[in-house]
């Protein structure tokens, strides 16, 4: 059988003395959507962290691909195939839309162009020469997507990227990562709209104090009670 496109192996993160993330362990199929959900503090953006290396593990193994990037550099593990769309949007409001996505280029492995983010998002080929700052928030997102899909990711990791959007642009985001999907990007999706995401991923982890409370699939978006349940068991 194929390595996992990445694989946890009971992993701990530690603030100091406190846990954030503990035990934590999952696979992600090569072009699966996965989603990772849960309250607030769950430990969602931390376990993002750790899979980019901006922070340590203490503890377990993470493979991408079946290679352990356990201590190794940002840079490095960006190099091996994986993107981070951090939460907030961080795009560079002085600069162009082109500038931004020319700034994604800059990671890639080998040559690389902008027509395929302007094929996926043809609004950022229209507003390639206004300042990023001058997009809406909604814009902005895509803006952030794209940067990160230039680089020709294997593995994109995205820290809910609809926070913060009016419903219709939320609606516009989860269409985008749908597309994603059948480009054959691999996608690990931290969200706090639990429905839609349990909906669209092949499966659904539900962290909650930084432990793997329950597994959901594409069934469960439509019942309620049991999202609900594991939001609010334990
Ligand atoms: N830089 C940090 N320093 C100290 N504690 C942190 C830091 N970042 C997150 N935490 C703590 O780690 C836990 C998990 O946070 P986080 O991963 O941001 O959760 P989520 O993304 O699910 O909301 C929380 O208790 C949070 O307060
Ligand atoms: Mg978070």
């Amino acid at each position: 059988m194929a390595e996992p496109m990445l694989e946890l192996v009971s992993i701990d993160v530690r603030y100091g003395a406190v846990p954030a993330v503990r035990g934590l362990s999952f696979r992600v199929a090569e072009g699966e959507i996965v989603g990772l959900i849960g309250p607030n503090g769950a430990g969602k953006s931390t376990t993002l962290h750790a899979i980019t290396g901006l922070v340590p593990t203490h503890a377990g193994h993470i493979r991408v691909e079946g290679k352990s990037i356990v201590g190794r550099a940002p840079e490095q593990i960006a190099q091996s195939g994986v993107a981070l769309v951090p939460e907030g949007r961080r795009i560079y409001a002085d600069f162009t839309v082109e500038e931004n996505l020319r700034l994604g280029l800059a990671a890639r492995r080998g040559r690389g162009q902008l027509a395929e983010a302007y094929e996926l998002f043809p609004m950022l080929q229209e507003f390639r020469r206004r300042s990023a700052g001058a997009l809406s928030g909604g814009q902005q997102q895509q803006l952030a997507i794209a940067r990160a899909l230039v680089a020709k990711p294997r593995l994109l990791l995205l820290d809910e990227p609809s926070l913060g959007l009016a419903p219709t642009l939320v609606a516009e985001v989860f269409k985008t990562l749908a597309r994603i999907r059948e480009q054959g990007v691999t996608v690990l999706l931290v969200e706090q709209r639990a429905q839609r995401t349990v909906a669209l991923a092949d499966r659904t982890y539900v962290l909650a104090n930084g432990e793997l409370r329950t597994t959901l699939g594409p069934a469960d978006a439509a019942d309620t009670d049991k999202l609900v349940a594991a939001y609010l068991s334990g």
